[in-house]
């Protein structure tokens, strides 16, 4: 059976009409979108979706950042997707994400206390189950 990984396009990617690029990227890989919901997230989705970065300098910042528009939420299947879809997004720093990448081409460092870098994919296969769970539901 395929893989699944949880994408979000967070919202500065949102923002700047980024959205149909992430897909369109995800999909010109042969990946296939299977849920789709562009919303608001709610402060106990984030204390959970981020739950290992509590205490760190920039968890609040990142908590704020995340609330301050509409998230699009995706569930993403494919063989080998959860490293491959990290490998389209690039290195988390959008300055240091090589050109090619989600981040690369479109992310820079906008000064802030955060890293904006348009979008998140969980980082394994645990933590792809346990993201889609948090946003989408068990049944999910
Ligand atoms: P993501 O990998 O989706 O989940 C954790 C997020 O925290 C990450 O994306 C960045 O948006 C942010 N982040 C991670 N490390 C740092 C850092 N050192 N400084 C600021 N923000 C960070």
């Amino acid at each position: 059976t395929p893989d699944r990984t949880l994408v979000i396009v967070k919202p500065d990617g949102v923002a700047r009409g980024l959205t149909g690029e992430v897909l369109r990227r995800v999909e010109a890989k042969g990946y296939r979108v299977v849920r789709l919901e562009m919303r608001r997230a709610t402060p106990d989705e984030l204390a959970r979706h981020y739950a290992e970065h509590e205490g760190k300098p920039f968890y609040q910042p990142l908590v704020d950042f995340m609330l301050s528009g509409p998230v699009v939420l995706a569930v993403v299947e494919g063989h080998g997707v959860v490293p491959g879809f990290r490998s389209l997004a690039g290195a988390t720093d959008p300055t240091a994400a090589a050109p090619g990448t989600i981040r690369g081409d479109l992310g820079r460092d906008w000064g802030l206390k955060v890293q904006q870098n348009i979008v998140h994919g969980s980082d394994s296969a645990e933590s792809a189950a346990r993201e889609t769970a948090i946003w989408f539901g068990a049944d999910a």
